[in-house]
């Protein structure tokens, strides 16, 4: 991405670029957080029959495996595709769980209507963040916990990291994610500044957790390619206007990497550190 692209493209991703990525997301990211989803809720607490509300929920990487668990389910996004295909999923499972439209800027949702609301790589990224939080936090019951998973030190974003690399293996030119004005993304990054954001939108007993990590195993160059462009719009953005055969050579120089950093030896897994916040009203 040059900066003109970068000013162009700006900060924050529009809700028709998440719905651009749906299906994508869908397919090759929401099924590997299952595990990390299911850490999250357990920390949290909620137990079989709590009402759960996931916020920014995408297709149900949070709010699957809770509606699996026996909670009463009430997944909320701004992208109709997101919620077209949790409510599929919800459908062909039969699970108690409503996908609802929705800007976490504003829930329509009644005060004090959930045991527990979590958001799990999504208010983590939004753009006005202290108003997402107070959100969360007034559609929860007193008493009740709000969970946030977001990412840590991008520093240490394997996948991330190893996919600029090869990317710019390929086009020398193409510029990495700025250094000077950190992305939306990862605003959630340093463990204190979620913690001092939990409690200034009002909750108490605030915990973070830093012991884990988001894993993502990779043994093709074709699967981290998808996982990339179909996790966030961002990286359809700093790759900018590539040919088909710059995007070819993009996955031919992750296989090798892949290959290379396993020593052809299995799949590879890429990590990344995670912060785990958890208060209650
Ligand atoms: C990285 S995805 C995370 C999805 C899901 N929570 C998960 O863990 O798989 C970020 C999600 O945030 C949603 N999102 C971004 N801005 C939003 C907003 N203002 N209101 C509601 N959802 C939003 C996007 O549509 C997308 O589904």
């Amino acid at each position: 991405m040059t900066k003109r692209q970068r000013d162009s493209a700006g900060q924050s991703a529009p809700v028709e670029a998440w719905d651009a990525i749906a299906a994508q997301y869908d397919e090759h990211v929401a099924p590997g957080e299952s595990e990390l989803a299911t850490a999250g809720l357990r920390l949290a607490g909620l137990k079989p029959g709590d009402s759960f509300l996931d916020v920014a929920a995408g297709t149900g990487g949070l709010s699957l495996p809770a509606a699996r668990s026996g909670a009463k389910v009430l997944a909320t996004d701004w992208s109709p595709k997101m919620i077209d295909r949790f409510n599929a999923r919800v459908i062909s499972e039969g699970l108690d769980a409503e996908g609802r439209v929705m800007d976490c800027h504003a829930l329509d949702i009644p005060d004090d209507s959930f045991d527990i609301t979590g958001s799990q790589f999504g208010v983590m990224l939004v753009p006005d963040q202290a108003k997402a939080l107070r959100e969360m936090v007034r559609v929860t019951k007193p008493g009740g916990r709000v969970l946030i998973i977001a990412y840590g030190d991008p520093a240490e974003f394997e996948a991330l990291h190893f996919f600029v690399r090869a990317a710019q293996a390929v086009v020398p030119e193409l510029e990495g994610p700025p250094d000077d004005e950190p992305l939306l993304e990862f605003q959630l990054a340093d463990p204190d500044v979620l913690r001092q954001r939990l409690i200034a939108a009002g909750l108490s007993d605030v915990v973070v957790h830093t012991n884990h990590r988001e894993r993502i195993t990779v043994s093709t160059g074709r699967r981290l390619w998808d996982w990339t462009l179909g996790g966030n719009p961002i990286a359809g953005q700093l790759l900018g206007d590539l040919t088909d055969r710059q995007r070819a050579d993009i996955v031919d120089v992750l296989d090798e990497m892949i290959r290379d950093s396993s020593a052809g030896d299995g799949p590879l897994v890429l990590t990344a550190p995670l912060n785990i916040g958890i208060g209650t009203k």
